[in-house]
Protein backbone atom coordinates (compact mmCIF):
# COMPACT_ATOMS: atom_id res chain seq x y z
CA UNK A 1 0.00 0.00 0.00
CA UNK A 2 1.30 3.11 -1.13
CA UNK A 3 -0.51 5.48 1.05
CA UNK A 4 -0.68 4.25 4.62
CA UNK A 5 -2.56 6.60 6.31
CA UNK A 6 -5.73 4.99 4.12
CA UNK A 7 -8.03 2.69 6.06
CA UNK A 8 -9.87 -0.05 3.35
CA UNK A 9 -13.17 -1.08 4.26
CA UNK A 10 -14.34 -4.39 3.02
CA UNK A 11 -16.26 -5.03 -0.34
CA UNK A 12 -20.30 -4.36 -0.07
CA UNK A 13 -21.19 -4.09 -3.58
CA UNK A 14 -21.59 -6.06 -6.51
CA UNK A 15 -20.77 -9.39 -4.45
CA UNK A 16 -23.48 -11.54 -2.52
CA UNK A 17 -22.25 -10.94 1.11
CA UNK A 18 -22.22 -14.10 3.31
CA UNK A 19 -22.00 -13.40 7.05
CA UNK A 20 -19.50 -11.20 6.56
CA UNK A 21 -21.48 -7.59 6.96
CA UNK A 22 -19.10 -4.52 7.18
CA UNK A 23 -22.25 -2.73 8.78
CA UNK A 24 -21.14 -0.10 10.98
CA UNK A 25 -24.30 -1.08 12.96
CA UNK A 26 -24.64 -3.42 15.58
CA UNK A 27 -27.79 -5.47 13.99
CA UNK A 28 -25.10 -7.40 12.21
CA UNK A 29 -24.37 -9.56 15.62
CA UNK A 30 -24.58 -12.72 14.94
CA UNK A 31 -22.02 -12.50 12.29
CA UNK A 32 -18.84 -14.62 12.13
CA UNK A 33 -16.29 -13.17 14.58
CA UNK A 34 -13.22 -11.50 12.55
CA UNK A 35 -10.34 -13.63 12.46
CA UNK A 36 -6.67 -11.90 14.44
CA UNK A 37 -5.47 -11.66 10.75
CA UNK A 38 -8.26 -9.78 9.52
CA UNK A 39 -7.98 -7.31 12.49
CA UNK A 40 -7.46 -3.88 10.50
CA UNK A 41 -9.16 -0.72 11.24
CA UNK A 42 -12.68 -1.33 9.37
CA UNK A 43 -13.76 2.20 7.44
CA UNK A 44 -15.62 4.89 9.15
CA UNK A 45 -19.92 5.18 8.72
CA UNK A 46 -21.07 7.53 6.88
CA UNK A 47 -22.75 10.35 8.95
CA UNK A 48 -26.11 10.15 9.35
CA UNK A 49 -28.01 13.50 10.29
CA UNK A 50 -31.61 13.63 11.43
CA UNK A 51 -34.05 13.85 8.95
CA UNK A 52 -35.79 17.02 10.97
CA UNK A 53 -32.52 19.10 10.21
CA UNK A 54 -33.86 19.43 6.47
CA UNK A 55 -37.12 19.68 7.90
CA UNK A 56 -38.40 16.26 6.60
CA UNK A 57 -39.45 13.87 9.97
CA UNK A 58 -40.11 10.63 8.68
CA UNK A 59 -39.74 8.87 5.02
CA UNK A 60 -42.70 7.80 3.17
CA UNK A 61 -42.60 4.42 2.69
CA UNK A 62 -43.27 2.29 -0.99
CA UNK A 63 -44.15 -1.46 0.42
CA UNK A 64 -45.18 -4.13 -1.87
CA UNK A 65 -44.14 -7.61 -0.98
CA UNK A 66 -40.38 -7.49 -0.92
CA UNK A 67 -39.69 -4.43 -2.54
CA UNK A 68 -39.30 -1.19 0.12
CA UNK A 69 -38.35 1.83 -1.17
CA UNK A 70 -38.23 5.11 1.38
CA UNK A 71 -38.62 8.51 0.03
CA UNK A 72 -37.32 11.78 2.03
CA UNK A 73 -40.08 14.67 2.16
CA UNK A 74 -37.48 17.20 1.38
CA UNK A 75 -40.12 19.67 -1.04
CA UNK A 76 -38.71 22.99 0.57
CA UNK A 77 -35.84 22.10 -1.67
CA UNK A 78 -37.15 21.42 -5.22
CA UNK A 79 -34.50 20.64 -6.89
CA UNK A 80 -33.16 17.94 -3.99
CA UNK A 81 -36.68 16.85 -4.14
CA UNK A 82 -36.86 16.02 -8.12
CA UNK A 83 -33.34 14.58 -8.06
CA UNK A 84 -34.69 12.32 -5.42
CA UNK A 85 -37.57 11.42 -7.35
CA UNK A 86 -35.64 10.59 -10.65
CA UNK A 87 -33.12 8.47 -8.50
CA UNK A 88 -35.87 6.53 -7.29
CA UNK A 89 -37.54 5.99 -10.59
CA UNK A 90 -34.00 5.41 -11.88
CA UNK A 91 -32.96 2.84 -9.51
CA UNK A 92 -36.65 0.85 -9.35
CA UNK A 93 -36.63 0.44 -13.12
CA UNK A 94 -33.57 -1.02 -13.65
CA UNK A 95 -33.65 -3.41 -10.41
CA UNK A 96 -37.21 -4.01 -12.33
CA UNK A 97 -36.53 -4.43 -15.77
CA UNK A 98 -33.52 -7.12 -14.72
CA UNK A 99 -35.96 -9.05 -12.73
CA UNK A 100 -35.13 -8.34 -9.16
CA UNK A 101 -37.58 -8.86 -6.54
CA UNK A 102 -35.94 -7.60 -2.79
CA UNK A 103 -35.25 -4.15 -3.21
CA UNK A 104 -34.32 -1.69 -0.10
CA UNK A 105 -33.94 2.25 -0.83
CA UNK A 106 -32.86 3.97 2.33
CA UNK A 107 -32.22 7.81 1.98
CA UNK A 108 -30.77 9.41 4.85
CA UNK A 109 -29.32 13.00 5.44
CA UNK A 110 -25.49 12.86 4.88
CA UNK A 111 -24.62 16.43 5.63
CA UNK A 112 -27.51 19.34 6.64
CA UNK A 113 -26.41 23.31 7.22
CA UNK A 114 -28.14 26.52 6.05
CA UNK A 115 -25.66 25.91 3.11
CA UNK A 116 -25.43 22.71 1.78
CA UNK A 117 -27.64 19.32 1.95
CA UNK A 118 -26.01 15.73 0.84
CA UNK A 119 -28.19 12.72 0.38
CA UNK A 120 -27.16 9.18 0.50
CA UNK A 121 -28.83 6.82 -1.05
CA UNK A 122 -28.43 3.06 0.51
CA UNK A 123 -29.51 0.80 -2.71
CA UNK A 124 -30.04 -2.89 -1.16
CA UNK A 125 -30.90 -5.56 -4.49
CA UNK A 126 -30.83 -9.27 -3.46
CA UNK A 127 -28.01 -9.42 -1.35
CA UNK A 128 -25.55 -6.96 -2.93
CA UNK A 129 -25.83 -3.42 -1.47
CA UNK A 130 -24.35 0.37 -2.85
CA UNK A 131 -24.98 3.90 -2.71
CA UNK A 132 -25.96 7.18 -4.71
CA UNK A 133 -25.19 10.40 -3.23
CA UNK A 134 -27.31 13.72 -4.23
CA UNK A 135 -25.20 17.12 -3.14
CA UNK A 136 -27.62 20.24 -3.12
CA UNK A 137 -26.26 23.67 -3.06
CA UNK A 138 -29.32 25.64 -0.98
CA UNK A 139 -28.61 28.87 -2.47
CA UNK A 140 -29.12 28.15 -5.97
CA UNK A 141 -31.68 25.78 -5.79
CA UNK A 142 -29.25 22.89 -7.74
CA UNK A 143 -28.80 19.21 -7.11
CA UNK A 144 -25.67 17.42 -9.05
CA UNK A 145 -23.79 14.12 -8.55
CA UNK A 146 -20.98 13.99 -5.97
CA UNK A 147 -18.30 15.21 -8.79
CA UNK A 148 -19.72 18.52 -7.98
CA UNK A 149 -17.69 18.11 -4.25
CA UNK A 150 -14.32 17.77 -6.21
CA UNK A 151 -12.19 20.71 -7.74
CA UNK A 152 -11.54 20.36 -11.59
CA UNK A 153 -7.99 20.78 -10.93
CA UNK A 154 -7.77 18.44 -8.36
CA UNK A 155 -9.60 15.49 -10.37
CA UNK A 156 -6.51 13.39 -11.28
CA UNK A 157 -5.07 14.16 -7.62
CA UNK A 158 -8.85 12.18 -6.12
CA UNK A 159 -8.26 9.29 -8.71
CA UNK A 160 -4.80 8.64 -7.77
CA UNK A 161 -5.35 8.97 -3.80
CA UNK A 162 -8.24 6.51 -4.50
CA UNK A 163 -6.42 4.04 -6.75
CA UNK A 164 -3.65 4.23 -4.43
CA UNK A 165 -5.73 2.56 -1.80
CA UNK A 166 -5.85 -1.24 -1.40
CA UNK A 167 -8.34 -2.92 -3.67
CA UNK A 168 -8.90 1.24 -5.18
CA UNK A 169 -8.01 0.25 -8.87
CA UNK A 170 -11.17 -0.58 -9.93
CA UNK A 171 -13.16 1.99 -7.83
CA UNK A 172 -10.92 4.74 -9.49
CA UNK A 173 -11.28 3.51 -13.31
CA UNK A 174 -14.93 3.40 -12.42
CA UNK A 175 -14.70 6.98 -10.65
CA UNK A 176 -15.11 8.40 -14.36
CA UNK A 177 -18.49 6.50 -15.31
CA UNK A 178 -21.56 8.70 -14.87
CA UNK A 179 -23.00 8.79 -11.04
CA UNK A 180 -24.86 5.66 -10.21
CA UNK A 181 -27.56 4.64 -11.09
CA UNK A 182 -27.27 6.59 -14.10
CA UNK A 183 -23.91 5.11 -14.33
CA UNK A 184 -21.90 3.14 -12.78
CA UNK A 185 -19.32 5.80 -10.41
CA UNK A 186 -19.04 4.92 -6.87
CA UNK A 187 -21.20 7.69 -4.50
CA UNK A 188 -19.28 10.17 -2.33
CA UNK A 189 -20.40 10.73 1.14
CA UNK A 190 -18.25 11.90 4.63
CA UNK A 191 -17.87 11.02 7.72
CA UNK A 192 -18.03 12.38 11.07
CA UNK A 193 -14.51 13.16 10.98
CA UNK A 194 -14.73 15.04 8.07
CA UNK A 195 -12.60 12.28 5.99
CA UNK A 196 -14.23 11.66 2.77
CA UNK A 197 -15.79 7.82 1.87
CA UNK A 198 -15.68 6.48 -1.81
CA UNK A 199 -18.36 3.74 -1.60
CA UNK A 200 -18.18 1.94 -4.68
CA UNK A 201 -16.76 -1.94 -5.27
CA UNK A 202 -14.83 -1.12 -2.03
CA UNK A 203 -15.28 1.42 1.07
CA UNK A 204 -12.20 3.74 0.16
CA UNK A 205 -11.37 6.74 2.70
CA UNK A 206 -9.38 9.75 1.91
CA UNK A 207 -8.31 11.29 5.07
CA UNK A 208 -9.76 14.81 5.68
CA UNK A 209 -6.61 16.33 5.63
CA UNK A 210 -5.95 14.95 2.88
CA UNK A 211 -9.48 15.62 0.90
CA UNK A 212 -9.90 19.07 2.00
CA UNK A 213 -7.47 20.69 -0.37
CA UNK A 214 -9.22 18.83 -2.87
CA UNK A 215 -12.86 20.22 -2.13
CA UNK A 216 -14.95 23.01 -4.07
CA UNK A 217 -16.77 25.78 -1.97
CA UNK A 218 -19.72 23.04 -2.11
CA UNK A 219 -17.74 20.16 -1.29
CA UNK A 220 -16.31 22.16 1.76
CA UNK A 221 -19.58 23.38 3.02
CA UNK A 222 -21.04 19.31 2.92
CA UNK A 223 -17.97 18.32 4.78
CA UNK A 224 -18.64 20.86 7.74
CA UNK A 225 -22.16 20.04 7.41
CA UNK A 226 -21.56 16.52 8.38
CA UNK A 227 -18.92 17.44 10.92
CA UNK A 228 -21.01 19.62 12.42
CA UNK A 229 -25.03 19.37 11.39
CA UNK A 230 -26.93 22.47 11.40
CA UNK A 231 -30.49 23.18 10.22
CA UNK A 232 -31.28 24.21 6.72
CA UNK A 233 -33.80 26.71 5.55
CA UNK A 234 -34.31 27.60 2.11
CA UNK A 235 -34.02 30.95 1.15
CA UNK A 236 -36.43 33.45 0.69
CA UNK A 237 -35.89 33.72 -2.99
CA UNK A 238 -33.48 31.05 -4.66
CA UNK A 239 -30.03 32.81 -6.64
CA UNK A 240 -28.25 31.86 -9.60
CA UNK A 241 -25.72 29.10 -8.97
CA UNK A 242 -22.51 29.89 -8.42
CA UNK A 243 -19.33 30.23 -10.99
CA UNK A 244 -17.84 26.63 -10.86
CA UNK A 245 -21.24 24.89 -10.59
CA UNK A 246 -21.67 24.10 -14.13
CA UNK A 247 -20.44 21.03 -15.82
CA UNK A 248 -16.63 20.58 -17.06
CA UNK A 249 -18.13 20.15 -20.54
CA UNK A 250 -20.06 23.39 -20.40
CA UNK A 251 -17.16 24.84 -18.20
CA UNK A 252 -14.42 23.80 -20.29
CA UNK A 253 -15.87 24.42 -23.61
CA UNK A 254 -15.05 28.38 -24.18
CA UNK A 255 -11.15 28.27 -23.07
CA UNK A 256 -10.74 25.94 -25.82
CA UNK A 257 -12.23 27.81 -28.16
CA UNK A 258 -9.86 30.74 -28.24
CA UNK A 259 -6.29 29.39 -28.40
CA UNK A 260 -4.79 32.38 -28.93
CA UNK A 261 -5.49 33.58 -25.72
CA UNK A 262 -3.33 32.93 -22.38
CA UNK A 263 -4.24 29.38 -21.77
CA UNK A 264 -6.66 29.00 -18.93
CA UNK A 265 -5.72 26.95 -15.54
CA UNK A 266 -4.57 23.77 -15.86
CA UNK A 267 -7.69 20.91 -15.26
CA UNK A 268 -5.20 18.79 -13.37
CA UNK A 269 -2.32 18.65 -10.85
CA UNK A 270 0.41 17.88 -13.55
CA UNK A 271 2.24 15.59 -10.58
CA UNK A 272 -0.74 13.40 -10.43
CA UNK A 273 0.52 10.55 -12.84
CA UNK A 274 2.16 10.33 -16.24
CA UNK A 275 -1.19 9.93 -17.97
CA UNK A 276 -2.72 12.56 -20.06
CA UNK A 277 -4.95 14.55 -17.78
CA UNK A 278 -8.82 14.12 -18.23
CA UNK A 279 -10.93 16.74 -17.21
CA UNK A 280 -13.18 15.83 -13.98
CA UNK A 281 -16.30 13.82 -15.56
CA UNK A 282 -19.70 15.70 -15.74
CA UNK A 283 -21.77 16.52 -12.24
CA UNK A 284 -25.21 16.64 -13.62
CA UNK A 285 -27.70 14.22 -12.22
CA UNK A 286 -29.43 12.46 -14.71
CA UNK A 287 -29.45 11.16 -18.18
CA UNK A 288 -27.88 13.43 -20.58
CA UNK A 289 -30.20 14.69 -22.21
CA UNK A 290 -28.03 17.38 -23.72
CA UNK A 291 -26.48 14.51 -25.55
CA UNK A 292 -29.07 12.70 -26.19
CA UNK A 293 -32.35 13.04 -27.91
CA UNK A 294 -34.90 12.66 -24.98
CA UNK A 295 -38.42 12.75 -25.57
CA UNK A 296 -41.17 12.13 -22.25
CA UNK A 297 -44.17 9.86 -23.15
CA UNK A 298 -47.10 10.61 -20.42
CA UNK A 299 -50.14 9.04 -19.88
CA UNK A 300 -53.16 10.58 -18.35
CA UNK A 301 -56.18 10.04 -16.56
CA UNK A 302 -55.70 6.48 -15.08
CA UNK A 303 -54.99 4.10 -14.12
CA UNK A 304 -57.54 1.48 -15.28
CA UNK A 305 -57.02 -2.45 -14.77
CA UNK A 306 -55.90 -2.61 -18.38
CA UNK A 307 -52.54 -0.28 -17.44
CA UNK A 308 -50.46 -3.16 -16.23
CA UNK A 309 -50.76 -4.14 -19.86
CA UNK A 310 -49.25 -0.84 -20.62
CA UNK A 311 -46.71 -1.74 -17.78
CA UNK A 312 -45.84 -4.74 -19.58
CA UNK A 313 -44.96 -3.15 -23.02
CA UNK A 314 -42.72 -0.15 -21.42
CA UNK A 315 -40.89 -3.49 -18.98
CA UNK A 316 -40.72 -5.08 -22.02
CA UNK A 317 -39.33 -2.14 -24.38
CA UNK A 318 -37.45 -0.87 -21.35
CA UNK A 319 -38.77 2.48 -21.67
CA UNK A 320 -40.12 4.69 -18.89
CA UNK A 321 -42.94 6.99 -18.84
CA UNK A 322 -45.13 9.36 -16.89
CA UNK A 323 -48.81 8.89 -15.41
CA UNK A 324 -50.91 12.01 -14.55
CA UNK A 325 -53.27 9.88 -12.17
CA UNK A 326 -56.96 10.67 -11.57
CA UNK A 327 -57.86 11.03 -8.23
CA UNK A 328 -61.25 8.87 -8.28
CA UNK A 329 -59.51 5.61 -10.39
CA UNK A 330 -56.35 5.78 -8.18
CA UNK A 331 -59.42 5.08 -5.46
CA UNK A 332 -60.55 2.52 -7.77
CA UNK A 333 -57.33 0.94 -8.72
CA UNK A 334 -54.81 1.67 -5.99
CA UNK A 335 -52.69 -1.59 -6.63
CA UNK A 336 -52.52 -0.80 -10.08
CA UNK A 337 -51.08 2.37 -8.61
CA UNK A 338 -48.40 1.28 -6.76
CA UNK A 339 -47.44 -1.17 -9.91
CA UNK A 340 -46.66 1.63 -11.62
CA UNK A 341 -44.83 2.99 -8.38
CA UNK A 342 -42.65 -0.01 -8.04
CA UNK A 343 -41.90 -0.58 -12.09
CA UNK A 344 -39.97 3.02 -11.22
CA UNK A 345 -42.41 5.25 -14.04
CA UNK A 346 -43.06 8.80 -12.86
CA UNK A 347 -46.42 9.94 -11.37
CA UNK A 348 -48.18 13.32 -11.25
CA UNK A 349 -51.36 14.33 -10.35
CA UNK A 350 -54.69 14.81 -12.57
CA UNK A 351 -57.33 15.89 -9.97
CA UNK A 352 -59.96 13.79 -8.27
CA UNK A 353 -62.50 14.33 -10.93
CA UNK A 354 -61.16 15.42 -14.20
CA UNK A 355 -63.50 19.20 -13.53
CA UNK A 356 -62.04 22.32 -15.47
CA UNK A 357 -59.96 23.96 -12.61
CA UNK A 358 -60.95 27.36 -14.12
CA UNK A 359 -64.41 26.97 -13.63
CA UNK A 360 -64.60 25.91 -9.77
CA UNK A 361 -64.89 27.64 -6.82
CA UNK A 362 -61.34 28.10 -4.70
CA UNK A 363 -62.14 25.89 -2.29
CA UNK A 364 -62.82 23.34 -5.06
CA UNK A 365 -59.37 23.54 -7.11
CA UNK A 366 -57.94 23.33 -3.74
CA UNK A 367 -59.85 20.32 -2.75
CA UNK A 368 -58.80 18.75 -6.08
CA UNK A 369 -55.09 19.74 -6.07
CA UNK A 370 -54.46 19.38 -2.26
CA UNK A 371 -55.94 15.47 -2.81
CA UNK A 372 -52.72 14.23 -4.56
CA UNK A 373 -50.24 15.46 -2.26
CA UNK A 374 -52.23 13.40 0.70
CA UNK A 375 -53.66 10.43 -1.82
CA UNK A 376 -50.34 9.26 -3.31
CA UNK A 377 -47.91 9.99 -0.20
CA UNK A 378 -50.66 7.33 1.65
CA UNK A 379 -50.19 4.80 -1.36
CA UNK A 380 -46.74 5.68 -2.56
CA UNK A 381 -44.32 7.46 0.24
CA UNK A 382 -43.88 10.02 -1.48
CA UNK A 383 -46.26 13.06 -2.59
CA UNK A 384 -45.97 14.08 -6.57
CA UNK A 385 -43.87 16.86 -7.71
CA UNK A 386 -45.88 17.66 -10.98
CA UNK A 387 -49.23 18.05 -12.32
CA UNK A 388 -51.29 18.76 -14.70
CA UNK A 389 -54.98 20.07 -15.06
CA UNK A 390 -57.68 18.27 -17.13
CA UNK A 391 -58.01 19.83 -20.57
CA UNK A 392 -54.66 21.97 -20.04
CA UNK A 393 -56.74 24.70 -18.31
CA UNK A 394 -55.43 26.93 -15.54
CA UNK A 395 -55.02 30.46 -14.91
CA UNK A 396 -52.98 32.45 -12.15
CA UNK A 397 -54.98 30.95 -9.03
CA UNK A 398 -54.94 27.68 -9.99
CA UNK A 399 -51.40 28.19 -10.80
CA UNK A 400 -51.01 29.49 -6.90
CA UNK A 401 -52.32 26.36 -5.40
CA UNK A 402 -50.27 24.06 -7.39
CA UNK A 403 -47.28 26.44 -6.21
CA UNK A 404 -48.47 25.88 -2.52
CA UNK A 405 -48.73 22.20 -2.75
CA UNK A 406 -45.53 22.04 -3.84
CA UNK A 407 -46.02 20.81 -7.64
CA UNK A 408 -44.78 21.99 -11.37
CA UNK A 409 -47.25 22.33 -13.70
CA UNK A 410 -46.57 20.01 -16.29
CA UNK A 411 -48.35 20.39 -20.19
CA UNK A 412 -47.19 18.73 -23.61
CA UNK A 413 -45.30 19.64 -27.11
CA UNK A 414 -46.96 17.12 -28.70
CA UNK A 415 -51.00 16.26 -28.77
CA UNK A 416 -51.69 12.92 -30.34
CA UNK A 417 -55.42 13.54 -30.10
CA UNK A 418 -55.56 9.82 -28.89
CA UNK A 419 -58.97 11.39 -27.17
CA UNK A 420 -60.55 12.13 -30.36
CA UNK A 421 -62.81 9.36 -31.74
CA UNK A 422 -65.07 11.93 -34.01
CA UNK A 423 -62.92 11.31 -37.28
CA UNK A 424 -61.09 7.67 -36.81
CA UNK A 425 -62.01 4.80 -34.25
CA UNK A 426 -60.05 1.67 -33.56
CA UNK A 427 -57.24 0.53 -35.53
CA UNK A 428 -56.70 3.65 -37.44
CA UNK A 429 -57.01 5.74 -34.70
CA UNK A 430 -54.32 3.68 -33.19
CA UNK A 431 -52.67 4.21 -36.71
CA UNK A 432 -53.46 8.46 -36.56
CA UNK A 433 -51.87 8.21 -32.94
CA UNK A 434 -48.92 6.63 -33.65
CA UNK A 435 -48.06 8.94 -36.47
CA UNK A 436 -48.70 12.16 -34.98
CA UNK A 437 -46.52 10.71 -31.67
CA UNK A 438 -43.88 10.11 -34.49
CA UNK A 439 -43.91 12.89 -36.55
CA UNK A 440 -44.51 15.94 -34.76
CA UNK A 441 -41.84 14.87 -31.80
CA UNK A 442 -38.71 16.95 -31.33
CA UNK A 443 -36.41 16.01 -28.32
CA UNK A 444 -37.04 17.63 -25.34
CA UNK A 445 -40.75 16.74 -26.34
CA UNK A 446 -43.37 15.81 -24.18
CA UNK A 447 -46.02 13.73 -25.85
CA UNK A 448 -49.42 13.54 -24.45
CA UNK A 449 -51.59 10.03 -24.22
CA UNK A 450 -54.04 8.53 -22.47
CA UNK A 451 -54.16 5.07 -20.95
CA UNK A 452 -57.74 4.51 -20.44
CA UNK A 453 -57.99 4.24 -24.06
CA UNK A 454 -57.27 0.97 -25.66
CA UNK A 455 -56.36 2.37 -29.29
CA UNK A 456 -53.84 4.20 -26.83
CA UNK A 457 -52.13 1.49 -24.86
CA UNK A 458 -51.77 -0.77 -28.02
CA UNK A 459 -50.28 2.60 -30.06
CA UNK A 460 -47.17 2.66 -27.23
CA UNK A 461 -45.39 -0.35 -28.39
CA UNK A 462 -45.32 0.89 -32.10
CA UNK A 463 -44.32 4.55 -31.01
CA UNK A 464 -41.55 3.72 -28.60
CA UNK A 465 -40.04 1.56 -31.64
CA UNK A 466 -40.67 3.56 -34.39
CA UNK A 467 -39.05 6.86 -32.31
CA UNK A 468 -35.94 4.87 -30.89
CA UNK A 469 -35.57 3.63 -34.37
CA UNK A 470 -35.23 8.14 -34.88
CA UNK A 471 -32.45 8.26 -31.79
CA UNK A 472 -34.94 9.05 -29.39
CA UNK A 473 -33.98 8.21 -25.64
CA UNK A 474 -37.59 7.82 -23.34
CA UNK A 475 -37.27 9.38 -19.90
CA UNK A 476 -39.54 10.79 -17.33
CA UNK A 477 -40.67 14.23 -17.29
CA UNK A 478 -38.38 15.33 -14.80
CA UNK A 479 -35.47 13.55 -16.36
CA UNK A 480 -36.08 16.35 -19.44
CA UNK A 481 -33.20 18.91 -19.99
CA UNK A 482 -33.04 21.60 -17.52
CA UNK A 483 -34.82 19.63 -14.85
CA UNK A 484 -33.22 21.59 -12.07
CA UNK A 485 -34.87 24.10 -12.99
CA UNK A 486 -38.72 23.14 -12.51
CA UNK A 487 -39.79 25.48 -9.96
CA UNK A 488 -43.08 24.78 -7.69
CA UNK A 489 -46.01 26.64 -9.85
CA UNK A 490 -44.77 27.50 -12.88
CA UNK A 491 -45.65 25.83 -15.99
CA UNK A 492 -43.45 23.68 -18.48
CA UNK A 493 -44.67 21.86 -22.11
CA UNK A 494 -41.38 20.63 -22.95
CA UNK A 495 -38.08 20.04 -21.38
CA UNK A 496 -37.23 23.14 -19.30
CA UNK A 497 -34.28 23.99 -21.15
CA UNK A 498 -36.04 24.60 -24.55
CA UNK A 499 -37.90 27.60 -22.12
CA UNK A 500 -40.81 27.28 -24.84
CA UNK A 501 -43.53 29.47 -24.52
CA UNK A 502 -47.00 27.66 -22.89
CA UNK A 503 -50.29 27.55 -23.19
NI1 LIG B 1 -57.26 14.27 -18.49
Amino acid sequence: MRHPGWVVGLTIAGMALVGCSPSPTPTGSAAVPESPQESKPSAPAPVQVQPGMVGAQTPGVLSVDSIKAETLPVAKFPALALAQENLRGQVLRQLAWAGEKRIEILPAINSASKDAIALLVEIKAGDASRYATIAYDVASNSAFNPLAMIEPTKWAELVAAVSGAEGGDQVASALSEQAFPFGNAPALAFAADGSLLVLGDQRIVIPAEQITPMLTPLGRKLQSGAVKPEKAEPPQKFSEPAPGLTDSREASAAPTASPGQASPAPTASPTASSEPSSPRPRISLGPDCDKLKCVALTFDDGPVAETTDLLKVLREKKAPATFFALGNNVKAHPGVLKEIGIEGHQIGWHTVTHGELPRLSADRVRTEVSSGPNTLSQLLGWAPVIFRPPYGAHNAKVDEVIKANNMANVMWSVDTKDWDKSRVQGAELTQAVVSSAVNDTKPGGIILLHDIHGTSRAAAAPIIDQLSKKGFTFVTVTELPGWQHFAWGRTYCAAPSLKATCF
